[in-house]
């Protein structure tokens, strides 16, 4: 089945049809809409299809089957309640919502009305989270002992002059939740579930009210020990993850926007032998990227092959952490996962 899409914002939105370009055997752009039609125009001619600002108009079109919000964080929400109550499948970009009451809230809507939503974590998608996946299915990793996080990224000031970037109102957070969270939902994926965090943030480069460094100590519910720094401050922008298993220790590429579409580096740790790894990787296939990657993982969810797609308990689970992280930041102690309603920042983390 091909599925019909609208794509609800003309920024990011322009990579998310591209993606979809990427794969028509699944997806077809039926529409694009934003309130800035100047900025849309391009997009809707260089994919020839239909241009529109009028959000309640798509929802109201029986033919789009799908619609992939794109919208500020705080818009978020609210377009994906209207939209599953209008029987739509739901696409929604990072952050889910802002707070863990509003991802409950979602859930609830989401079994009430019987649809379909998945959350936007592209970055999980690639040659590089293929090989590792394959040798851990090949039972080469064993324990993982530590590892460390990189979101090093370079905003100036300029970047702000979007008027939702930077704010608490606008944007809810600051490198956690708009930056960081892309390297922290490979977390776990590969590991499995953060036990405790310890953060410690700040605003040390732009003149904004959310934070743009961060310091993380983790402890994953396996005992492995992570660190994450992150700042928005780098003279380059690079993303890197290390970690150290038993039998090997792996390094991601360093592309900062997607270090998985390239081929990791492993180093194989006695008794493991390099050979054995190598064998393994010789055997991973062609591999889908980012959108292109998240979206055929979508495709084969809605044709009943689910598993590799991003899910409404992995966008959950990425506001449960960054509710911890500033709770820690905040209290000068560590948080214990997972949180429920009865935590003080359920409602909303914003100060
Ligand atoms: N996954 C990623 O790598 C990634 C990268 C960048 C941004 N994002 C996320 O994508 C979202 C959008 O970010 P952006 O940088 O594209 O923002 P943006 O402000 O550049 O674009 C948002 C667009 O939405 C339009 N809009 C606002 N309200 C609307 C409405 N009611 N109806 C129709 N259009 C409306 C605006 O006119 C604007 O063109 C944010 O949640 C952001 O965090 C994700």
């Amino acid at each position: 089945m091909t599925y019909r899409v609208s794509v609800i914002g003309a920024g990011i939105g322009a990579q998310h049809m591209a993606g979809f370009a990427e794969v028509p055997e699944h997806f077809q752009v039926a529409s694009i809409c934003d309130l800035n039609l100047d900025r849309a125009r391009p997009l809707a001619e260089e994919h020839g299809c239909a241009l529109t600002d009028d959000f309640a108009g798509v929802l109201a079109d029986p033919d789009i089957d799908i619609v992939d919000i794109c919208l500020p964080p705080h818009l978020h929400f609210g377009a994906c309640v209207d939209a599953l109550r209008a029987g739509k499948k739901v696409i929604c970009e990072k952050p889910l919502v802002t707070s863990l009451e509003k991802a409950d809230e979602l859930a609830k809507v989401v079994k009430e009305t019987g649809g379909f939503l998945s959350p936007v974590f592209q970055y999980r998608f690639g040659i590089g989270a293929a090989q590792l996946h394959a040798l851990f299915d090949a039972g080469l990793a064993g324990r993982c002992y530590a590892g460390t996080l990189e979101t090093h990224w370079d905003r100036p000031a300029s970047y702000y002059d979007i008027d939702w970037r930077g704010t608490w109102a606008g944007e809810s957070g600051g490198a956690l939740l708009g930056h960081a969270i892309h390297i922290h939902d490979l977390l776990p994926a590969f590991l499995g579930p953060v036990a405790r965090v310890f953060a410690d943030v700040a605003t040390r480069v732009n003149e904004i009210e959310v934070e743009d460094c961060a310091a993380l100590s983790l402890r994953m519910d396996s005992g492995a020990l992570i660190t994450s720094s992150v700042t928005l401050g780098c003279a380059e922008n690079i993303s890197r993850m290390r970690l150290m298993f038993e039998g090997f220790t792996v390094e991601s590429d360093h592309a900062p926007y997607s270090l998985a579409a390239g081929p990791w580096r492993f180093v194989a740790r006695a008794p493991t032998t390099q050979a054995q790894i190598d064998a393994v990787l010789a055997e991973v296939g062609v591999v889908r990227t980012g959108y292109a990657g998240m979206f055929t993982a979508l495709a084969d969810a809605l044709g009943g092959r689910g598993g590799c797609e991003v899910s409404l308990e992995d966008g959950r689970r990425s506001l449960e952490f960054v509710t911890a992280c500033y709770h820690s930041a905040r209290t000068g102690r560590s948080v214990d996962l997972p949180l429920g309603a009865d935590h003080p920042l359920y409602a909303s983390w914003v100060p």
